[in-house]
């Protein structure tokens, strides 16, 4: 079966790779793809936030990164997908993955499993790591080595003297 895991991933941190991970042993095939929410300001590119997938996944072999333009359920419907995987932290997730997992089998008759986060990971959250890193806090330990990498490169002040 192939599954779908999708996302903002601004930028994509160790609670979506534990559930990339185990999305990756529980189905044949898995697509991650870096969507668009309206409601939402990003830091990083589509392309940037692809690429940082594709590296933090690069060791899963049946785990591919795509960009998702429209509605997901037209995309599953394109490629073949069978399922969609979300991760859940906590209560106020759910009732938001409610609704988009209803309104997608409204859609489509497309399914929603939902899984829970690993407890380790489920205070994280892309939104608070770019606000601490907006304002100078340290982050690394919720992300890839790389991704910190870029957060910084993105976030910190220019320094004096330094051109445009
Ligand atoms: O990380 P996010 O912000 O929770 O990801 C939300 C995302 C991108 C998965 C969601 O907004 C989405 O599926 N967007 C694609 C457009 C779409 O199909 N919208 C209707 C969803 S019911």
């Amino acid at each position: 079966m192939r599954a779908i895991c999708p996302g903002s991933f601004d930028p994509v941190t160790h609670g979506h790779l534990d559930i990339i991970e185990r999305a990756s042993q529980m189905f044949s095939e898995v697509v991650v793809a870096v969507g668009r929410n309206s409601a939402k300001n990003y830091l990083f590119t589509p392309d940037e936030r692809a690429a940082m997938l594709t590296d933090a996944t690069s060791g899963l072999a049946n785990v591919r990164v795509e960009l998702l333009d429209g509605l997901l359920v037209d995309f599953c419907r394109d490629r073949d997908i069978d399922v969609i995987v979300k991760g859940l932290r906590f209560a106020s997730d759910f009732e938001f993955e409610l609704q988009m997992a209803q309104m997608n089998f409204a859609l489509s008759g497309i399914e929603t499993i939902m899984l829970p986060t690993a407890a380790k990971w489920a205070h994280l959250s892309s939104t608070m790591i770019r606000e601490v890193a907006k304002l100078g806090g340290d982050v690394a330990q919720f992300v890839t080595p790389e991704v910190a990498q870029r957060i910084r490169a993105k976030t910190s002040p220019p320094t004096e003297g330094g051109s445009a």
